[in-house]
């Protein structure tokens, strides 16, 4: 099937790379165009988030995920999966958390009106 381009949304890949998340591995490195983002398995949900910590930028994906929670693997603050907002005692901004959509056609990171562009 053809991509349909869209400006509100920009393709991640094949529906196949949920095969690559499970419960063991929640996190997956992906592009969004030219941005390094993860896709994240939580809670039966899939959804994006940057992939560099807005702490010190370390990598998240070498973070786990527990109770709707991302820790990072560095300094251990932790983002809500919900809304990105940081663990107390940190006073950096909030991660990025982008919805993603599972069509036929693939995963595609929603970026339309009321959503944040990638970095
Ligand atoms: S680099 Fe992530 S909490 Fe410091």
């Amino acid at each position: 099937m053809a991509e349909v381009a869209r400006p509100d949304r920009i393709r991640l890949g094949p529906c196949d790379l949920l095969g690559d998340l499970s419960g063991d591995r929640p996190l997956l490195p992906v592009l969004a165009g030219r941005q390094h983002l993860l896709l994240v398995r939580e809670a039966g949900r899939i959804l994006a988030v940057e992939r560099a910590c807005p702490h010190e930028g370390a990598d998240l994906a070498a973070g786990r995920c527990s109770a709707g929670r991302l820790f990072c693997p560095r300094h251990l603050a932790s983002f809500s999966l919900r809304d990105g907002s940081v663990s107390p005692g940190w006073s950096f901004r909030p991660l990025r958390v982008f919805p993603v959509a599972v069509a036929a056609d693939g995963l595609w990171l929603e970026t339309g009106p009321g959503q944040r562009q990638p970095c």
